[in-house]
């Protein structure tokens, strides 16, 4: 193919990286969304979306700018008037941003909060790492106690079970103390790493003076090594957090919650304090984490509020269900048709297409060809979208207002009239099969 003929042809494809959501999929965004919308509101927390994007600053002053998404996978870019705007690439700066914008803190504390939305990072496209992904998250503000963090991993730990993905994860846990004996270690680890910075990849070269802690989970082999016989970070910690720490293993013992203490647990988000966890694929480990979170107690501060303690936690949708489809798990779909309507003739079609409405108001999900096709070519179509019920309306049936039902798989078809269509396709598909899903009533004041 000539290169121009390529362009234009690839043009037309997703851009690297994104990807769509096709139904298949959807039926497992679903299913999540459900989930973590019945554990978040069970536990008391509202929905908040924030805009898709913000001004860069949000997302440089809360993640750091020595952190990789912000040096290197952020979206962005610069508007008409020369403001420079990002594709948010996580959720938490923007809720914080929000809860001091809004003046949440004048709302009885701690605020609990979850969302749903999608994300950017340009990340280096690979399994489980894309460039649009999808997130849900738990963020609660106004109050510190391990109590709290235990809960937030409780509530994580519950989805993943609700989700059938509980038992190929491990729950890695650390502290990474208060900012200001984080200083301390991470000189420590400086002064460990003189004299040895040959033997570092690239990228550890670069985080050495700006970000060292990042040195302690780098997948490099030599790294590792030096990683390994680094200065250890628990001796490093102040009183408070180390104490901090042991409160909330003890809650979550209480919780029958099992964890591995991991010290190389860093996160790659400046914001967190104390308490950081992870749940890692056991067979991937660090590699493709479905989630993490951790306390983050300057972060609200640091963007221009009042001092306020918080904690939070979000999970990769796409790598949640690549897991639940590895592992072969299914979802109920309640995509598939109750009944197929097919029709000859103009007058025939005059009377589906009130039919058709009237069997959605009694709850049965129904699709009708409403083309041109012979009734042969609509029954081919009928055994395509496989409803177990096709309803046939032709010249004969709309004199005699009646309406043949055919039962697909057996074959099988018998005549009633059309008063008596819904009620004998309800009677077959049965009461408790119905779609009848109500949002819930409006309410006039
Ligand atoms: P994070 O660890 O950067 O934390 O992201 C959370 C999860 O998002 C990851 O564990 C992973 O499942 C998913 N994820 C991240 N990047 C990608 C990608 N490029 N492609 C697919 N999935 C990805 C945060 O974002 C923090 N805001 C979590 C938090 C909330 N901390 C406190 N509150």
């Amino acid at each position: 193919m000539a290169d121009e003929e390529k362009q234009k042809y690839e043009a037309f494809q997703t851009p690297k990286g994104v990807h769509d959501i096709l139904p298949v999929v959807h039926e497992f965004h679903t299913f999540v969304k459900k989930v973590v919308r019945h554990r978040a509101r069970q536990s008391g927390y509202r929905r908040i979306s924030t805009p898709i994007f913000e001004y860069t600053e949000v997302f440089k002053r809360s993640i750091g700018d020595s952190s990789d998404i912000v040096s290197k996978e952020m979206y962005t870019f610069k508007d008409r008037k020369g403001r420079s705007l990002t594709l948010k690439p996580e959720g938490t700066a923007g809720v914080a941003r929000s809860y001091i914008e809004k003046g949440m803190n004048q709302l009885p504390q701690p605020v609990l909060l979850y969302y749903f939305e999608p994300h950017f990072r340009y990340d280096r496209p690979q399994k489980g790492r894309y460039r649009q992904f999808w997130q849900f998250g738990f963020e609660v503000i106004g109050e510190s106690d391990p109590a709290l963090d235990a809960q937030v991993i409780q509530l994580a730990d519950r989805i993943n079970e609700d989700l059938g993905i509980k038992d190929i994860l491990s729950l890695q846990l650390n502290t990474i103390g208060s900012s200001e004996s984080r200083q301390k270690y991470m000189q420590a680890l400086q002064d460990y790493y003189v004299g040895k910075e040959r033997s570092l990849c690239e990228s550890c070269k670069g985080r050495l003076d700006t970000n060292p802690l990042r040195l302690l989970d780098c997948k490099a082999e030599d790294c590792k090594i030096l990683a390994e016989l680094a200065p250890a970070m628990k001796d490093y910690l102040d009183k408070e957090s180390l104490d901090y720490h042991e409160e909330l293993k003890s809650y979550l013992d209480e919780l029958g919650i099992t964890y591995e203490e991991n010290p190389k647990l860093v996160r790659g988000l400046d914001y967190y304090s104390k308490t950081v966890f992870e749940f890692w694929d056991k067979e991937e480990g660090a590699q493709n984490a479905i989630g993490g979170g951790g306390r983050y107690d300057g972060l609200i501060e640091l963007m221009g509020g009042q001092p306020t303690p918080a904690v939070g936690y979000a999970a990769g949708v796409e790598r949640i269900i690549a897991n639940m489809r590895r592992i072969k798990i299914r979802v109920p779909s309640k995509d598939s048709l109750h009944v197929f309507v097919a029709q000859l003739g103009k007058e025939a079609k005059k009377k589906c297409l009130p039919l058709i409405k009237n069997l959605h108001d009694a709850g049965l999900k129904t699709m009708g060809a409403l083309g041109k096709g012979s009734i042969n070519v609509q029954l081919r179509l009928a055994h395509k979208f496989g409803a177990p019920y096709t309803v046939l309306i032709g010249i004969t049936e709309v004199r005699e207002g009646t309406a043949i039902i055919r039962d697909m798989e057996k074959g099988q078809q018998e005549t009633v009239s059309m008063e008596n269509v819904v009620y004998r396709l309800v009677e077959l598909i049965g009461k408790d099969n119905l779609d009848r899903y109500s949002p819930g009533e409006l309410l006039y004041s």
